[in-house]
């Protein structure tokens, strides 16, 4: 039987542009306008036009909106309203879906054929490709369902102590805090959490922020890479080297990272860190990935046990049993799509869009900007309210009125709407939501 392939195969609904030469900015403009007309590029059109515009900074790109327009040919958006809410789940670019579609068809063609020859084989190859882009050894991640397993599987696995600590920020994502309570009642864990300011004045400020809830009982310090009610970006890379320093582990959520912004997981000084792959990087519901520092692998137990492995064999901590395996499968073409657009444009687009629209409201007096302005602590989320309206009120006037989806977030010291664009959002979207915050000002 063939052997399911995980090759790009152009999909016969999707419009071929044959023929993109390398031209100059006004041909290949012209030629977008055509892709207009046309419908949305097959995935090897698409990383065409995208090569022709390699030799243009990613800068100057962010602000191309027809080159953005031509990205987001490949989403179907729904008419019904414009969607400010993409942290929950970056859907897929047809691109990918059909790709995704065609696993769907081999595996359940193969069946248990394909389970039993080919899915562990192939399991490595989406690892070996993930840990290129997170610029780690694949003998440090493994393919889960989400963060939630990912970082649960730390802070269930760990070896606790009646009275060891744990440190947390109540801006952390419910479960991860619900996992640290679930700990607490059963070890008598001692869970100490701060809370991040809004606008931090500098980067000590958080730091000694946390190192002030450790003492010598503490055990692991968790930190969210990106804060996912307000968009904003924490040094970890300087939390982890203060931990360390004082003898602690530290896990972090990169739930709202991997795929946003560019950066090397062990550039982070982290020792395990977990995030899921249908948020920024679009890789069909259900996927993400753990990173354990090759050295602390053998100290975590699994949720799940595994048959005898090397302590340091990081496939101890990753028996799921039988799950979606053409979802894993997706887990390249997500990655090719992401490769072809580039990180440095996809992270200066999504900077570009989320400035676009912050800069015209941040000072209005009553305005509530609960994002930081500085560009090193924020990408392409960022959360705004209005002083005299509940969250959930802004968010419902938002659809009703101006028909823009948000996440209405009410609680942890932040008070507003949580926006979330992606590759596909434009400006004109924006400037509603720019009307709306100005009107209800
Ligand atoms: C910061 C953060 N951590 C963890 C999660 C959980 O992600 P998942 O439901 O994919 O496990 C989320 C989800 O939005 C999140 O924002």
């Amino acid at each position: 039987m063939r052997r399911l392939s995980l090759k790009a195969t152009n999909s016969s609904n999707l419009w071929e542009l044959n023929k993109i030469e390398i031209m100059d900015k006004r041909t290949f403009l012209k030629s977008l306008g055509l892709a207009g007309l046309g419908g949305m590029l097959s995935f090897d059109s698409l990383a065409k036009v995208v090569d022709s515009v390699s030799t243009v900074s990613s800068a100057e790109l962010a602000r191309d909106e027809d080159f953005w327009a031509t990205i987001r040919q490949g989403y179907k958006l729904k008419p019904d309203y414009i969607n400010l809410e993409n942290g929950y789940y970056n859907f897929l670019p047809e691109q990918v879906l059909e790709r995704f579609i065609e696993h769907v068809r081999e595996v359940n063609y193969q069946g248990s054929y394909y389970m039993r020859n080919f899915r562990v084989e192939d399991n490595k190859a989406m690892v070996a490709k993930l840990a290129t882009v997170a610029g780690c050894s694949p003998e440090e991640l493994i393919i889960t369902r989400n963060t939630t397993e990912s970082l649960d599987m730390i802070i269930g696995g760990i070896d606790w102590k009646t009275g060891d600590e744990a440190v947390m920020a109540e801006q952390d994502y419910g479960s991860m805090l619900h996992m640290f309570r679930q700990i607490s009642n059963r070890y008598g864990v001692i869970n100490k959490v701060v809370s991040v300011p809004n606008h931090p004045q500098s980067d000590e400020e958080i730091v000694n922020l946390y190192e002030a809830a450790i003492t010598d009982r503490t055990k692991l310090l968790m930190v969210s890479h990106m804060i996912n009610i307000t968009g904003q970006i924490l040094p970890v890379s300087k939390i982890c080297d203060m931990a360390h320093e004082r003898g602690v582990e530290v896990l972090v959520d990169g739930a709202h990272t991997f795929g946003h912004f560019r950066f090397n997981i062990p550039d982070l000084h982290c020792d395990y860190f977990g995030t899921s792959l249908h948020k920024w990087m679009s890789v069909p519901l259900g996927s993400g990935f753990l990173y354990v520092k090759k050295e602390k692998i053998a100290k975590i137990w699994p949720l799940m046990a595994e048959g005898i492995r090397e302590p340091d064999d990081i496939s101890r901590l990753n028996h799921i049993g039988t799950h979606p395996a053409h979802t894993d499968l997706a887990i390249a073409d997500a990655l090719d799509f992401y490769n072809m657009i580039g990180m440095d444009r996809k992270e200066a687009r999504l900077r570009y869009i989320q400035n676009y629209w912050t800069s015209k409201v941040r000072d209005l007096p009553n305005v509530i900007l609960n994002t930081p302005a500085d560009p090193a602590r924020s990408c392409g989320i960022a959360n705004a309210g209005i002083r005299t309206l509940k969250p959930s009120e802004l968010g419902d006037i938002l659809f009703e009125k101006y028909n823009i989806y948000t996440a209405p977030i009410d609680g942890a010291g932040v008070f507003g709407c949580r926006i979330t664009p992606n590759v596909y959002t434009n400006t004109e979207e924006l400037d509603v939501l720019v009307r709306a915050l100005t009107e209800l000002n």
